[in-house]
């Protein structure tokens, strides 16, 4: 018997990865945080499975559900809202897994901030402009942010910001950001990002506040730096006629010269 973790990805169905689905349609007991994994994921439940929402479960309850699970000898399908590496609260479900003896699995997938930047069509990180992506959050009522990880402290170093859990303090938000991005810096909020509803608002940060409803809550990613909707930057190295690189060898006397 084990407990496969698995990243249920940002939204549709069908991003999940392929190991992702075959574990869901193997696994007799699927346990699921029903606040952001939407229902069209669990279509992949065998038919019978015994389906748990665990949004209003406490740790102990989870564990327990898990444990009966073991006790019986059935696998267990554990999803989270987009990759596990990242706000999923697996790690703790884990500590107690390894103290009880539990086996589990980890599988990846696909995170939010990727949904987004597709929805974007957008690569965050362009030649010039911004080469590191930071994935923040805001301080929640569940979670205080460790001194020295404010908002502040990564705008001064100008990689653009994926901002998860704080659409609703939008406003405080911009207000940090404004002064070390400047005014007219692009932002973008992907609200629902890969689900039949997304919604995409591109701004700045002066325009933002005024462009965003009051409907786009929850479920959404606070976008923002130099690259967002760029055209003008500069053509990546790697591709130019004149870079002698190990797959292209330029030259009387490449590099790396070709090894027959
Ligand atoms: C508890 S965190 C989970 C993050 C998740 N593990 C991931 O890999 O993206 C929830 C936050 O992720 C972001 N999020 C999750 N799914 C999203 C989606 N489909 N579209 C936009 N933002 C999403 C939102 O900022 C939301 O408040």
């Amino acid at each position: 018997m084990t407990v496969h973790f698995i990243g249920a990805g940002p939204g549709a169905p069908d991003l999940l990865t392929l190991r992702g689905r075959d574990l869901i349609a193997a696994c007799p007991v699927c346990l699921y945080a029903g606040s952001l994994v939407p229902e069209g994921v669990l279509a992949h439940c065998p038919p019978g499975a015994r389906i748990v929402n665990t949004a209003p479960l406490s740790l102990d309850e989870i564990i327990a559900e898990i444990a009966a699970a073991h006790a019986e000898g059935k696998d267990v399908a554990r999803l989270h809202s987009g990759d596990l590496s990242i706000w999923s609260a697996m790690g703790e479900q884990l500590r107690r897994l390894r103290a009880l003896g539990i086996p589990y699995s980890v599988t990846p997938g696909v995170p939010s901030f990727s949904a987004a930047a597709a929805a974007l069509e957008a690569e965050l990180t362009l030649p010039g402009l911004a080469q590191t992506v930071v994935l923040t959050r805001t301080p929640g009522r569940a979670s205080a942010m460790p001194e020295g990880e404010k908002l502040a402290a990564f705008a001064a170093t100008g990689a653009v910001l994926a901002i998860h859990l704080s659409i609703h303090l939008l406003g405080q938000v911009i207000a940090e950001l404004t002064p070390h991005y400047g005014a007219d810096c692009p932002v973008a909020i992907v609200w629902r990002a890969s689900w039949p509803e997304q919604r995409v608002v591109r701004a700045t940060l002066a325009t933002l506040n005024a462009a965003v409803g009051t409907e786009m809550e929850r479920t959404a990613l606070i976008l923002v730096g130099k690259t967002l909707g760029a055209a003008d930057f500069d053509e990546s190295r790697l591709y130019a006629a004149d870079y002698d690189r190990r797959y292209r060898p330029i030259g009387a006397e490449p590099r790396f010269p070709e090894v027959s």
